[in-house]
């Protein structure tokens, strides 16, 4: 297992669609292994491929708090079926670093995906976890939590975010 670089915004990478997993090969088991590791790495909640560098729908979300034991999740070609209800999260992402946003999504979604052995499961998911599933979900259509923002924090964002870019390019 080895741990990926996490693309921050606003590498443009990050705005790629994640493309459909044919086959589950030995590379994408090593992707979702490594996507793990990487995850709690971190530390985050979960993480899309595209978030690597890897545009493929595949994400991970381990949800469990503090001292419970790891709860590891793995999505690879997710399709929410079902949103019900409307709840406010106030959102983190490893590619914004150190920014946060109320986010609106569904209360409670059911979702279809395939496991790491590519069998299919759905999921009732709610509060953090069905969350964080669309906020992953996202991802893999090269959607961002800046998209969410109101003008004027989306500029105050992007150009925090593209000054910290900036620096790490220079450094
Ligand atoms: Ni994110």
């Amino acid at each position: 297992m080895a741990i990926r670089t996490i693309l921050h915004y606003p590498d443009k990478r990050l705005r790629e669609v994640g493309a459909r997993v044919e086959a589950i090969t030995p590379e994408i088991r090593q992707l979702i292994d490594d996507m793990a590791e990487t995850m709690y790495a971190a530390p985050g909640v979960g993480l899309a491929a595209t978030q690597i560098g890897v545009p493929v729908a595949i994400f991970v979300v381990d949800t469990a708090e503090e001292g419970q034991p790891s709860q590891l999740r793995v999505f690879v070609n997710p399709v929410i079926v079902e949103r019900e209800g409307e709840v406010t999260w106030n959102e983190g992402c490893l590619s914004f670093p150190e920014v946060h946003e109320e986010i609106d999504r569904a209360a409670k979604i059911r979702v279809r995906a395939q496991d790491r052995n590519g069998a299919w499961f759905e999921l009732e998911a709610e509060d953090l976890l069905a969350v964080a599933i669309q906020h992953e979900l996202e991802h893999l259509e090269g959607v961002l939590m800046i998209d969410h923002m109101g003008p004027l924090k989306k500029r105050i964002v992007h150009r925090k975010l593209q000054k910290r870019a900036d620096e790490h390019a220079s450094a």
